[in-house]
């Protein structure tokens, strides 16, 4: 069996087009531009490139992007009063602090001031919450375009065994309760796990976010499987020339692809989709604050 590519370039772009649509709409209807404000702090080099794509895609969807970059040695009182004050501008409906944080600043602490209507990476305790107990939530960014990737190669997720490789609060844990809120039979395994690839073997969904360049073998892979790779990791490719590296999933994806029915690549699977699913969630942020109907089309 060769598994089909879920592809999250072609995905990722529609869900940004129809959230593009309703920007507009926004705009023509109701005179309100949805804004995201992006708090960035330090020089780590990773989140540089993220924040420079999030701002270029909220700006291409024609919402207002207000990005914040502050100095590494900013105390942590300056940036709770920067949340205060970005909880407060009606112009601001999303609210994102970059991780990972200087070791000075407490991360949970900086989160869980953002108002959690504002909260569209989903991380405060609040949303954590509701999501855990099934509930209307900010889902985070990247397990929700996990979702929308495996609803575009199922009609229902219901009563498949799906394991989900990594416990994050970021990734692992709420993939796992949206999995279950779909009516999945759920398994996290991490680092204290015994017999992983026997539990990976009986997965119908596998989503692998634990960051190991290839951890997951073909030979865990049950065959017909869906495979979501949430890793990007940069390995030394020497094949390319001195110096040079690439990026890989977390997943072996040359040998899964013999094995499973889908799976997501890396590049160009789930990276792409997050993003997007921050787009979605400023939009969902930018209509509830406003009492207003999200479009049936755009609903996680
Ligand atoms: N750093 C790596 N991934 C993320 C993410 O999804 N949100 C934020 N805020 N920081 C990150």
């Amino acid at each position: 069996m060769v598994g089909k590519i879920i592809n999250g370039k072609e995905l990722s772009a529609d869900i940004r087009s129809r959230v593009a649509m309703a920007v507009q709409d926004l705009r023509h209807e109701h005179d309100i531009q949805p804004g995201l404000a992006v708090v960035l702090v330090g020089e780590h080099s990773a989140s540089q490139v993220y924040v420079r794509n999030k701002v270029i895609q909220t700006e291409a969807v024609g919402m207002n992007s207000v990005k914040h970059a502050v100095d590494q040695s900013i105390s942590e009182t300056r940036l709770l009063t920067l949340i205060d004050e970005l909880n407060n501008d009606p112009q601001i409906h999303g609210i994102l602090v970059q991780l990972p944080l200087p070791a000075h600043i407490d991360a949970n602490v900086l989160i869980n001031a953002i108002d959690p209507t504002k909260d569209v990476d989903g991380f405060t305790v609040n949303n954590a919450g509701l999501l855990a107990t099934g509930q209307n939530a900010m889902i985070p960014c990247t397990p929700l375009g996990c979702l929308f990737m495996l609803q575009s190669h199922h009609a229902s997720l219901s009563g498949m065994n799906a394991v989900v490789v990594g416990r994050s609060n970021i990734v692992g844990k709420p993939m796992a309760n949206l999995l279950l809120r779909e009516n999945c039979t759920v398994t996290v395994v991490h680092s204290r796990t015994k017999r992983v690839a026997s539990v990976c073997a009986n997965a119908d969904i596998l989503v692998a976010a634990v960051g190991l360049p290839k951890f997951i073998q073909g030979g865990w892979i049950k065959e017909g499987a869906t495979v979501i790779d949430v890793g990007i990791n940069r390995i030394p490719a020497p094949e390319k020339g001195i110096g040079k590296s690439r990026l890989v999933g977390d997943v072996d994806f040359d040998a899964a692809i013999k094995q499973c029915g889908a799976i997501t690549p890396v590049p160009g699977g789930v990276g792409p989709m997050t993003i997007a699913c921050l787009l979605m969630n400023t939009l969902k942020a930018c209509i509830q604050i406003n009492d207003l109907e999200f479009p049936t089309d755009l609903i996680a």
